[in-house]
């Protein structure tokens, strides 16, 4: 059966360029990011690895590790790990699995075979500290991510998660949030001091709470 949001993310074990892993472990007590992409040697999976290195830094900011897979072996991924680092002019610095039999892949159904049973899809987990999925997204090989986009959404997890707070559309760093239905109107001022606009019953928002 597919993954779901709220499931446990697969544990493995798997040869990496930074080493063997045993998933769980690496993610240790923070969020984790997994994402696949369709093969070594790529153009357009050159420009997303060179992008998510230059974002580690706010990914670990945010207690955020990130760790990339695709079917290659780990010789062919030191390789091109060299060419990421001189064209993208980056250093990756976070680990690659190397998973030549799809075990991984197939673990998180990274492999969609009315597309091509060659090659895993880009796909993106976003996974709590208590390991479960709490995001999942998609893209066709011919479409790059973006990885701010990842970052927004980790932002508004980690908001969800501290506060009682939802995103609305399109929300971005410093801009209001949303007061889940959970909380109470009479609760609203004692939760969020900072203030809060009741629009309508089910819409009330307030100025992001962590800043
Ligand atoms: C790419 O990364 O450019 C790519 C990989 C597989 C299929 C198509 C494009």
């Amino acid at each position: 059966m597919s993954l779901r949001l709220g499931d446990v993310a697969p544990d493995f074990t798997a040869e990496t360029t930074q080493g063997t892993i045993q998933f769980h472990d690496w993610l240790g007590n923070g969020w984790g990011i997994l994402f696949s992409h369709p093969a070594d040697f790529t153009p357009v999976c050159t420009t997303e690895l060179g992008s998510m290195s230059k974002l580690k830094p706010e990914f670990e900011k945010r207690n955020t590790k990130v760790i990339a897979i695709s079917a290659d072996p780990l010789d062919s991924h030191n390789k091109w790990i060299g060419d990421i680092n001189e064209t993208q002019n980056t250093t990756v610095n976070y680990p690659l699995i190397a998973d030549p039999e799809f075990k991984v892949a197939n673990l998180y159904g990274m492999i969609h075979p009315n597309v091509t049973d060659k090659f895993t899809v880009r796909s993106v987990f976003v996974i709590g500290p208590d390991k479960k999925i709490k995001l999942m997204i998609t893209y066709p090989a011919s479409t790059g991510r973006n990885f701010d986009e990842i970052l927004r959404v980790v932002d508004s997890l980690q908001l969800t998660a501290n506060y009682s707070v939802a995103t609305p559309a399109n929300w971005k760093q410093g801009e209001d949030v949303i007061i889940t239905a959970a909380v109470k109107d009479e609760d609203i001022p004692a939760k969020f001091p900072k203030g809060h606009t009741r629009i309508k019953p089910y819409l009330r928002t307030t100025p992001q709470p962590n800043l």
